[in-house]
Order: structure tokens, then sequence, then C-alpha cells
């Protein structure tokens, strides 16, 4: 558990796999510091050298034996790294923090695509980031089987978890829209079918609108 205050801004990409999540992440950063803000860039599973390492074991193609429960600690594992050694000290510098996947990614994948329950992961949660949630959340929809097609036509290989079967795929797909539309307040839902252009722009509409409305300059 953590009390610590955060000051800072904390944003977060959602997306299912091949949703074009990392392009925009990298395209949002530039236009946050071209606007003169100061920018923690940190991802999940793989934000910390720690983290990488859990990212190799979690994501490896050859560990089909991983059992379900070992994966959804080493996810939390690996964000608790990255919650007590990037995240909270950058928020009480008063930086914006931009991370690729938090905890979100782990109520779709784990608690709706392993049926774990959202409320085992919130309890994970507790325990690994303490009261630390999101500010804003901009989850990129995609249509899964293009976002599938993406995948292996641009990274070339299919993780362990891009392996996963279509039915899987859907329910995290489902759970993300569920999510969304039960904490209007924090998501915002861009559709990341468009060019790369047009959903940049459409994400940076919102992550301005939301720094406007905080008075974040
Ligand atoms: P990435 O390809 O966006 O970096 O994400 C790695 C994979 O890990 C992706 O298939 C989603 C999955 N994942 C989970 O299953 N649970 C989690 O908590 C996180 C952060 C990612």
């Amino acid at each position: 558990m953590t009390d610590t205050p955060a000051r800072g801004l904390f944003i977060t990409l959602e997306g299912t796999d091949g949703s074009g999540k990392t392009t925009q992440l990298s395209r949002l950063i530039a236009r946050l510091r071209e606007a003169g803000h100061t920018v923690t860039e940190t991802a999940e599973p793989g934000g910390t050298a720690i983290g990488k390492k859990i990212r190799a074991i979690l994501l490896d193609p050859a560990h089909q034996e991983l059992h379900r429960t070992t994966e959804l600690l080493l996810y939390f594992a690996a964000r608790a790294q990255n919650v007590h050694e990037l995240i909270l000290p950058a928020l009480a510098r008063g930086e914006i923090v931009v991370c690729d996947r938090f905890t979100d990614s782990t109520l779709v994948y784990q608690g709706a695509g392993r049926k774990f329950g959202a409320d085992l992961v919130l309890a994970l949660h507790e325990i690994a980031c303490g009261t630390l949630f999101p500010d804003l959340t901009v989850y990129l929809d995609v249509d899964l089987e293009a976002g599938l097609e993406r995948v292996r036509t641009s990274r070339g290989h299919i993780d362990r978890m891009d392996g996963q079967s279509i039915e899987f795929h859907h329910r995290v797909r489902a759970a993300y829209l569920d999510l969304a539309a039960a904490h209007p307040q924090r998501f915002r839902v861009i559709d990341a079918s468009p060019a790369a252009d047009d959903v940049e722009q459409a994400v940076w509409m919102a992550v301005k609108a939301e720094l406007e409305q905080r008075h974040v300059r």
C-alpha cells in the first residue's frame, strides 16, 4: 500500500493488440513535450529494468505452460515496480506521466479474458498500487480482426498474448467497452481505425481538453 499524494497528471493509453497504441503513445508524448510539459513515459509490462525482465517471461510464446495465476501476479509484480520506481516519484515532482497500459489492461485481459473477475483484480491493484488510478485513460478501439492482422504485418511475430483464441480477444474488447461506459469521466474512447494522423489528432484533442479543464499548463 502506498499513500503518497499524487500532484502531477497520470494518463494511460489502452487498446486491444494492433490498435496502433505504441505509435499514438509516442506521438502524444511528442505533442505534450512540444507544448512545454515535462513528461515521464512508461509502459506495462516493461517500464522499468525489472519490468522488462518480467515482460520477457510473460510474452515468450515458448511459455505455453505459464499458469493464468502466475500470469496475473507477474503483471502486478511489474506494475508494483513501475508505480514505486517511476510513476509516484514523477507525479510527486508534478510531471505528466504517460503509461502504455495499466490496471485496466489486467481488468480486461485477466479479469474478463481469463475470467478472474474484477473484484480479485482490484484487490491486487490495492496491494500493488494503493489508491493510484489514472486521471485520464485514452482507449483506442479497433476492429479485432483488423488489429490482429496489423500485429502480424507490422511486428512480424505473434507473442504469447496475441496468440490467444479469437474468443479471448472478443471478451477483452467487450470488457474495454464496458469499462469505458462505466467510467465516462475518466475514459475517452477513440476510434483507431482511421489513418494514424487522424487518430493522433483525436487523441490530442481529448488530452488537450483535459489539461485545459484541469488548468495544467
Ligand atoms: P503490449 O503489446 O501493448 O505491450 O502489451 C503486451 C501484452 O500484454 C498485450 O497482449 C496485453 C497484455 N497485458 C495483459 O494481459 N495484462 C496486463 O495487465 C497488461 C499490462 C498487458
